[in-house]
């Protein structure tokens, strides 16, 4: 069978955030990468977005999200343009819904890195191709994806698994608890005082624990969180544009490194996450990173197939 929809769940227009999808749209997202994963293994070709264009507007650097994205293009028949932030000036050469305008006369799709989350949501406004975002300072949706996806290559089932992340209540935890509760996994999130996530996100993610019946507890105890988990996330304490904080956070964040004491708060033989780029000795140590139970390359591979799996549902087409 050639899966061409994402079935059984609701897809919008565009993928801003995981607030945009339901428990339905995760798993058959997730089905359909790993089919696409699988087939890629087999040497099998699909051009199922053949003649179709792919705007990345980057206003922030990237290797993972740019190259899975192009590659994920051009292996399904299509291809990508990148516009580094130096060409397009979101919102300083020109409006952002005017970009948005034009850009649909061209592409397909618009994938866009921002620094404000609301330019994304006003791309997607403006726009009248899919919009998805590949990362603002609020969420990083397609990353948790292949985080998900990750974990279900390695567990089966989600369900009754036990994440633990560790760090900055930044725009990959705020994915995660969003996300974390559609699959029916527990997540515990530990981060200092004044570093947590957003309160509205919060709540939002609090109600889908509640609907689920899932675990999500925001404590300040690393070695709580990690305590018996099936997976321990960790990513930069200081993200793409906050820099100039790290002489501030790094002794703040100290206690939240991830190394082997703090992993040995796992279950025996927990997974490690790092969505990356990392900054290696501070947030994890290079022998977890490196090490046996890390699968941060699986995740960035990952990132490859979920991104066939929602490039062919927004632009093939095969939107219910
Ligand atoms: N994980 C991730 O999004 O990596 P890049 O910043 O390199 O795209
Ligand atoms: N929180 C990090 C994620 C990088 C993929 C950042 O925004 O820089």
């Amino acid at each position: 069978m050639t899966p061409t929809t994402a079935e059984g769940g609701v897809l919008q227009k565009d993928l801003l955030s995981m607030a945009d999808l339901d428990a339905g749209a995760v798993r058959s997202l997730l089905d359909l990468a790993l089919w696409f994963k699988a087939e890629r293994r087999a040497g099998r070709r699909d051009t199922r977005l053949a003649g179709k264009t792919l705007a990345l507007v980057f206003q922030k650097p990237s290797l993972r999200t740019r190259v899975s994205f192009e590659v994920a293009m051009s292996e399904l028949g299509g291809s990508g343009l990148y516009l580094s932030p130096q060409e397009i000036r979101l919102g300083e050469r020109e409006s952002v819904a005017d970009a948005a305008r034009v850009l649909s006369r061209y592409v397909h799709g618009i994938v866009a890195r921002t620094f404000l989350h609301e330019d994304v949501v006003q791309l997607a406004e403006a726009a009248s191709v899919p919009v998805i975002n590949g990362l603002s300072d609020t969420e990083h949706p397609c990353q948790i994806l292949a985080d998900l996806l990750t974990l279900r290559e390695r567990y089966g089932e989600l369900e009754g698994r036990t994440l633990a992340f560790v760090g900055d209540g930044n725009n990959i935890a705020h994915s995660l608890m969003l996300a974390a509760p559609l699959v029916g996994l527990g997540l515990r999130i530990a981060t200092p005082a004044g570093y947590e996530p957003d309160p509205g996100i919060t709540r939002l993610a609090l109600e889908r624990a509640e609907a689920s019946g899932s675990e999500l507890r925001l404590l300040e105890d690393p070695q709580a969180a990690v305590r018996s988990a099936d997976a321990v996330y960790t990513d930069a304490w200081y993200s793409m544009g906050q820099e100039n904080e790290r002489e501030l956070r790094l002794p703040i964040f100290q206690p939240y490194r991830v190394d082997a004491e703090l992993l040995r708060a796992a279950r025996p033989g927990a997974v490690v996450l790092h969505c990356l780029p990392a900054h290696r000795g501070e947030e994890i140590t290079d022998e977890v990173l490196d090490g046996c139970q890390s699968a941060v390359l699986d995740q960035a591979e990952n990132r490859l197939h979920v991104q066939k799996a929602v490039l062919s549902v927004l632009l093939g087409g095969d939107r219910d």
